[in-house]
């Protein structure tokens, strides 16, 4: 007998989460769906299957307490199908002149709290579960370009221990990174890009550790979500709504049991037919509805 497939969605209060919980409750198979956010405001999203619902807990990804609360409530749904990391500081440490605190933020959300998250659910999938974390093309600007650095990151037999500990490497190091170190120098966002390079390898990991689940990172594309920040730059930004529609086709759509990967594909057919956007506002080419190729991509 079929049931009501149950999915998580992190930050789902505004800005991309909002939107890919409203596409997720909208979906017309019949999902309960647990649209965290740290205030566990009531969304008022509506759904389309009429045995559907959603839950709005209270979820701080930085707080164990959350977590745990959480844990609870999927066990008594008798488990978890999808799980969709979207909670992350995108443009919230622009302007911060204070490197270290932009480095604590970024890796305590981005990194800590997305990682706590995947750790606490794993358990809890179903068979066939999807492990769907938001990423950024920025993280293919970390090149890791050192060689010992990059052999390190690129190990198909990194453990999760050897992760955390490049992850605390580099919670020191990056913020003054050394030229020749092979952390990002670059003016623009390293501690982002770096951040979401070592989600990208997360999935890589998980997805080699859980065959029985798919596991992958994507890039949105830039979608308009921070209208203060966003407003004085110079790109053409999706809306949300099409930025968020590439994260739900992981999450629920065919993807032909492809688990590991880092997707940035055409994230919108009419738009942007085969292009996404970086952060800086170049285009990158990327074959609609085809992985990128990227070294952190399982084999
Ligand atoms: N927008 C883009 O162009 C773009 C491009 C590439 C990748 N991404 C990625 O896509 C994701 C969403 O981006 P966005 O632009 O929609 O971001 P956003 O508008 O800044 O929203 C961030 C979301 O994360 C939540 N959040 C912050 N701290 C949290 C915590 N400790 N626990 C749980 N939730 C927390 C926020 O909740 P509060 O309202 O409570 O702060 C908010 O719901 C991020 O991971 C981002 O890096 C975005």
């Amino acid at each position: 007998m079929s049931r009501d497939k149950v999915v998580v969605v992190t930050g789902a209060n505004r800005g991309l989460g909002l939107e890919i919980a409203r596409q997720v409750a909208a979906h017309p198979e019949p999902i309960t769906l647990l649209a965290g956010s740290r205030s566990g405001q009531d969304l008022k999203l509506s759904t389309a299957h009429p045995s559907s619902k959603v839950l709005y807990p209270k979820l701080d990804i930085t707080n164990d307490a959350d977590i745990v609360k959480l844990v609870s409530v999927v066990q008594d749904l008798g488990g978890i199908d999808v799980l969709i990391n979207n909670a992350g500081l995108s443009f919230e440490t622009f302007g911060i002149e204070d490197k270290k605190e932009v480095m604590s933020k970024t890796l305590s959300l981005n990194y800590y709290g997305t990682a706590a998250l995947i750790d606490a659910m794993i358990p809890l999938m179903h068979e066939g579960g999807r492990i769907v974390s938001l990423s950024s093309s920025a993280s293919q600007d970390c090149k890791f370009d050192n060689d010992e650095l990059h052999k390190r990151v690129t190990d198909p037999n990194l453990t999760r221990q050897q992760l955390d500990d490049l992850v605390k490497e580099y919670s020191v190091a990056g913020v003054d990174p050394q030229p020749g170190s092979g952390w990002s120098t670059s003016p623009y966002g390293p501690m982002y890009s770096t951040v979401k390079a070592f989600i990208n390898i997360l999935s890589r990991l998980v997805a080699r550790d859980h065959p029985e689940l798919l596991v992958n990172s994507i890039c949105p594309g830039a979608s308009y979500t921070t209208p203060r920040v966003q407003d004085q730059m110079p790109i053409k930004f999706k809306t949300a709504e099409q930025g968020a529609s590439e994260a739900v086709r992981l999450a629920l759509g065919d993807i032909q049991g492809v688990t590991g990967k880092y997707w940035a594909g055409d994230t919108l057919d009419s738009l942007h037919a085969h292009v996404i956007d970086d952060w800086m506002g170049r285009e990158i080419k990327a074959t609609p509805r085809e992985l990128t190729d990227s070294p952190f991509n399982a084999t």
